[in-house]
């Protein structure tokens, strides 16, 4: 385990509820849905355009370029781009990353799943 200090509550709740953020060489959304985090891989699995539009009562984001959403909870995407309608959703999912608040700041640990 590698926990990794990434933003502080306060500075979450100021950006609305989600973030994007490098962590080493990743870039890792995180987003907070009541009393829930989230943290996945922030690059879209259709272009590479960083996520995105969250929506926290539905847990989804959506990606700004091409409208694709993705479940923060899973990383599944749950519908594809809009120009690439006929994508296979089901191998574009994206990788999500254990994350936990601690001391006032969330932390993220690349190696283990968030699932
Ligand atoms: S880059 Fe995200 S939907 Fe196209």
């Amino acid at each position: 385990m590698a926990w990794k200090r990434v933003v502080s509550m306060k500075a979450l709740e100021v950006a609305g509820g989600s973030f994007a953020a490098r962590v080493d060489n990743e870039v890792v959304f995180i987003a907070k849905s009541g009393n829930n985090l989230y943290a996945m891989d922030a690059v879209c699995s259709h272009a590479k355009c960083i996520l995105g539009k969250y929506d926290a009562e539905k847990n989804q984001v959506q990606c700004f370029c091409h409208k694709a959403v993705f479940d923060v909870k899973t990383g599944r995407m749950l519908e594809p781009p809009f120009v690439a309608p006929n994508a296979m959703m089901d191998k574009m999912g994206k990788k999500t990353f254990a994350v936990r608040e601690n001391e006032g700041f969330i932390e993220v640990d690349l190696e283990q799943s968030g699932n």
